[in-house]
């Protein structure tokens, strides 16, 4: 870590230009034509102003590269020359290892002679190449796929594996090869084989197509899942759909194989298979990191759509942009495209993309008819499903969502809105109950003050939630400063709030597992700052603390010319803003005590207790009053 420059890891592809004490570039996250994206080296973090995104260097090589933590170090690691040690795998791990890399060489082996086979074989020209070419796959297409055939008689494909001295049992593994009257034999005899690739091309596993449809045989055969081939994790073109998904900031997503590949034929590169079920988290996860649109290309009066549609709330929450389209007249996007062509295509799916949400609302007020009860379903229904964009940056989708579909209801906007927010607080509830942990960090991002004030600000804003990122911030500023001759700063505050308190009066249960954290590191005799979380493997985490020690509050160049560094900076302010993070706190456990001793005065029986407690309530009163008068006189940030 303390290798890395953060300036000439993003200046590898940023063109950044010095600007201050920061860096400043066009922002690679998102289109801009006038520099927003800022670089900082001695906060060595990034942000940009435009778009909201910002981290450390590990954080920006995921964003851009799409890298896993570990492959970011791995990327770093390269760069600056460090080796880096594995820790040892446990027996099972390497075992599974061992499984995985078995399975990629047969997969790899294989491939090239069902390629082979295709291109250089009789049957493979005259059976499968004409059966591609009739349907419109051209050479260049099928060779970009790396589509082959399995020959048809019983073993061709297993005899050349063990002749090669492939092992059978991950040959059955594969799926490949299956053990009939204890001879094995090719399980895909027959059949075009489209070999499906993990991100980085590797061949997962293979979809095996009948050339002549009949009822006996299925129309494909598709890998049994094993060690590498885990279908809900696969979209089918992802490798080959990459850049042009970055490129139009959009995931076209279809149902089958071929079309996928006639998409690609067609020009429309953006393009996945979802092998025709309703996505799976995971699925959804891997389109979010490439874009956050993704457009369903369906047939019209398929299955298919019903199970797309499910599973589509899951979306929402990952922040997506859902939009649908409908293929008309009993077609499938590979047949469509082939019947009007590639631009006739592309210009409908541009006039045809349909709002997730508004499309499933009109299918199911369609189905209700004039049914009031249904209807008053639906309507808790499609609140429930706008109450999933919860994601802070989308609050203004989520009121347009809101407004529109008020609109279709024909019912008021606040109505729908509070049932909205309704059901966005059950789930905070129950979140809350299920796990404090797994919470995500409420990160207030740029231009939040043009939201109406009493729900959200309230909610994720407020003076409770301010006090408590002030005291982390102190402690991650200052915890080294001397307090006074005994203790520093981190001393002081330990001293003065003890464990079980701070668990109880910390809404924020993030910022207390910063808090917990940085305790740990400090009485370890490490010495934990505010970068030592930058590069906490929980994102969660490292950007809760990135914005917390943005400093909106630094005071600017122009202001400190002005007034020829008279104003008192954060640095001089520390003590008081010790103090009044501490003040705030016994404040709030001063209020928990008053509304507690108030419950228990209505339910006083004798006079002699309701007596006691009036005496508490002054007392409490009395010091609530000299608090609040007290951080009066320092306004806490
Ligand atoms: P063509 O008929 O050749 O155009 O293929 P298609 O991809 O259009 O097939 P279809 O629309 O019928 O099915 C969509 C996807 O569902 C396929 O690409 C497969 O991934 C999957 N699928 C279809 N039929 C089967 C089957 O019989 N078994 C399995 N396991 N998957 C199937
Ligand atoms: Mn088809």
């Amino acid at each position: 870590m303390s290798r890395i420059d953060i300036i000439d890891i993003v200046g590898s592809f940023v063109k950044l230009k010095k600007r201050g004490a920061n860096y400043l570039g066009l922002c690679p996250f998102h289109n801009e034509k006038s520099p927003s994206f800022t670089v900082s080296p001695t906060k060595e973090i990034y942000k940009c102003f435009g778009c909201g995104k910002s981290g450390n260097s590990i954080g920006f090589l995921m964003e851009l590269e799409k890298y896993s933590y570990v492959e970011a170090l791995k990327w770093l690691a390269n760069k600056y020359n460090v080796e880096i040690e594995e820790t040892e795998v446990s027996p099972e791990v390497k075992l599974t290892q061992q499984a995985a890399d078995s399975l990629y060489i047969i997969n790899n082996f294989a491939q090239k002679f069902f390629a082979d086979a295709l291109f250089n074989s009789d049957e493979g020209q005259d059976v499968a190449m004409s059966y591609l070419k009739e349907r419109g796959f051209r050479e260049d297409i099928i060779k970009k796929f790396q589509i082959g055939y399995n020959p048809s008689s019983r073993d061709t494909f297993t005899t050349a594996a063990l002749t090669s001295k492939y092992n059978l049992e991950f040959l059955q593994k594969s799926g490949l090869v299956t053990v009939r009257d204890e001879r094995p034999m090719d399980n895909y005899r027959g059949r075009i084989i489209f070999p499906i690739h993990n991100q980085s091309g590797k061949v997962l596993g293979f979809g095996a197509r009948v050339i002549k449809t009949n009822d006996r045989a299925p129309k494909y055969i598709n890998t049994p899942e094993n060690e590498i081939y885990v279908k809900s994790k696969i979209l089918y073109g992802s490798y080959f759909a990459r850049m042009a998904i970055d490129k139009a900031d959009e995931c076209l997503l279809v149902e089958g194989y071929t079309d996928v590949v006639s998409l690609h034929q067609a020009g429309v590169e953006n393009v996945v298979a979802s092998g025709g079920t309703s996505l799976t988290p995971d699925q959804l996860r891997l389109v979010k990191k490439y874009t956050s649109n993704l457009t369903i290309i369906y047939d019209g009066d398929g299955a298919g759509v019903k199970a797309a549609l499910r599973g589509m709330d899951l979306a929402l929450e990952e922040g997506l942009n859902v939009k649908l389209v409908l293929i008309p007249d009993k077609e499938d996007p590979d047949s469509y495209v082939n019947k009007i062509g590639a631009e006739a295509f592309k210009e409908f799916v541009a006039q045809n993309k349909k709002d997730f949400i508004l499309f499933q609302l009109e299918v199911s007020l369609k189905d209700a008819g004039s049914d009031s009860a249904k209807k008053s379903q639906i309507v808790n229904q499609v609140a429930e499903t706008i109450s999933k964009i919860t994601k802070t940056e989308e609050f203004t989708r989520r009121q347009d969502y809101i407004k529109q579909v008020s609109e279709i209801l024909k019912i008021e906007e606040i109505g729908m809105n509070n049932l909205v927010n309704k059901f966005i607080r059950d789930k905070v509830t129950k979140d809350e109950q299920r796990s404090f942990r797994n919470e995500p960090a409420k990160v207030i991002p740029e231009g939040e003050e043009e939201m109406p004030a009493e729900d959200v600000a309230a909610d994720l804003f407020n003076r409770d939630e301010m006090n408590e990122r002030a005291m982390i911030r102190s402690l991650l500023e200052f915890g080294y400063r001397k307090w006074n001759d005994e203790q520093s700063v981190a001393d002081f505050l330990f001293m003065q709030i003890t464990e079980n308190e701070l668990d109880k009066m910390m809404e924020n249960k993030e910022l207390l597992n910063v808090y917990e954290i940085y305790r740990t590191w400090y009485n370890e005799g490490l010495n934990p700052t505010a970068k030592s979380f930058l590069y906490h493997e929980d994102k969660n985490i490292n950007t809760l603390v990135i914005n917390i020690m943005d400093t909106n509050t630094e005071i600017s160049p122009k202001w400190k010319e002005h007034f020829e560094g008279k104003i008192p900076t954060r640095d001089d302010l520390f003590r008081e803003e010790v103090i009044s993070t501490l003040n705030y706190l016994k404040l709030r456990k001063i209020k928990k005590l008053i509304e507690e001793n108030q419950r228990e005065l209505e339910h006083a029986v004798s006079g002699e207790q309701q007596m006691l407690y009036l005496q508490t309530h002054q007392h409490l009163k009395q010091m609530e009053i000299e608090l609040t008068r007290q951080i009066g006189t320092v306004i806490i940030r």
